[in-house]
């Protein structure tokens, strides 16, 4: 519900500062509902395995929302919040989706569990649960919890990397995340998996930075492949698999590296960690071997990337529905 009156600039301006304010995010802890919600982990694995086994697109589609959702702001459910200019609004995350499940398990944990579990915990959960599930249960990580819903959710204050930005601008943002480089890589394993609309990539298929050639970074025949994909003048805009890899596009593993390895990423920032001189010693370490290690350590990045901002109790709340605020007046959302 947005504020109307406007008096209220005031409040979103204060309820922003205090949510960006650096010296108070929250403490997570591993097993932070044994005593309040036991049971909570196995609730939420339950609805997630019956939903996966319905749509297997939840786990590119959650991962994503994670990634967004904690990147902007921090993990704080901000991106769950309904509103006129809320974060769900900007660009980057009209294609974001996986917002059904979470309220899913919302409305059954507020059954079993009121009040008790945030919004922020449930989509950090859910998408343990999926990589675990889409990784053919081989990554598996803990997650820890305690983290609160934010108040404000502003489409403006989006803030996430773009495809065609470089490795070194990139990796600015996440270490302002403190995140470091190898985690970036690690994390942008995520893309073993999902797709991307031709939109985002057409530019390296056709007039690469202003060449009117393709990008001789690319495989030209994937290039070729990609444009018959994605035809130059059509308005439709497709979507090709972000992994090329033919038997694992829809499966979280470490065939993506493997895949930039052999100049076939498909997003400009894919390929370019495999050259730059920054990350190309990460990525070679991780398309070697069976990709046990990327298993332990892409889980291990998702943690730390659900550390990013939490929120605590003094800036958030434990939200009763996960898209809206439990006073719609104290929320911030156009
Ligand atoms: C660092 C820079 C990143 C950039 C520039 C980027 C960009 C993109 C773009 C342009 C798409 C396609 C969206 C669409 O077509 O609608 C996409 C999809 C995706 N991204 Fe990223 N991304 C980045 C990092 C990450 C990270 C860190 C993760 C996970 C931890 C992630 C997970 C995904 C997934 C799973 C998809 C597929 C979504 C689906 O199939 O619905 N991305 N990304």
């Amino acid at each position: 519900m947005a504020v109307k009156i406007p008096t209220m600039s005031a409040l979103i301006v204060f309820l922003a500062l205090l949510s960006l304010s650096h010296s108070c995010y929250g403490e997570l802890t591993p097993g932070h509902y044994k005593d309040t919600c036991k049971d909570l982990e196995k609730i939420v694995f339950g609805i997630v395995q019956r939903e996966f086994t319905k749509n297997a697109t939840l786990a590119p589609l959650l991962i994503r929302l994670y990634f967004h959702d904690c990147f902007s702001n921090g993990c704080d459910a901000s991106l769950l919040l309904d509103g006129p200019s809320s974060e769900r609004k900007a660009r980057p995350n009209l294609s974001v989706g996986g917002y059904e499940l979470i309220d899913a398990v919302k409305t059954e944990l507020e059954q079993k569990c009121a009040g008790l579990v945030s919004c922020a915990d449930i989509i950090a959960l859910v998408t343990r649960d999926l990589v675990f599930l889409a990784s053919g249960f081989k990554a598996k990580y803990e997650i820890p919890m305690g983290r609160f819903d934010s108040f404000v959710s502003l489409s403006s204050t989006v803030d996430l990397p773009g495809p065609t930005m470089s490795v070194s601008q990139t990796a600015d943002m996440f270490d302002k995340r403190n995140l470091s480089v190898d985690d970036m890589v690690l994390l942008l394993g995520g893309h073993t998996i999902g797709v991307t609309h031709c939109s985002f990539f057409k530019d390296r298929l056709y007039n690469f930075q202003n060449t009117n050639k393709p990008d001789p970074s690319m495989d030209p025949k994937l290039a070729q492949e990609l444009r018959g994909k994605c035809p130059d003048k059509s308005t439709f805009d497709g979507t090709v698999n972000l992994d090329q890899d033919f038997f694992s596009s829809n499966v979280v593993d470490g065939s993506f590296y493997r895949q930039i390895q052999s100049s076939r990423g498909i997003l400009q920032i894919d390929q370019q960690i495999a050259t730059d001189e920054k990350t190309s010693e990460i990525v070679r370490g991780l398309a070697k071997g069976n990709g046990d290690e990327f298993f332990v350590r892409f889980g291990q990045a998702m943690a730390r990337l659900g550390s990013v901002r939490v929120k605590d109790k003094n800036n958030g709340e434990i939200r009763k529905s996960c898209r809206s605020c439990n006073t719609p007046l104290m929320c911030a959302t156009s």
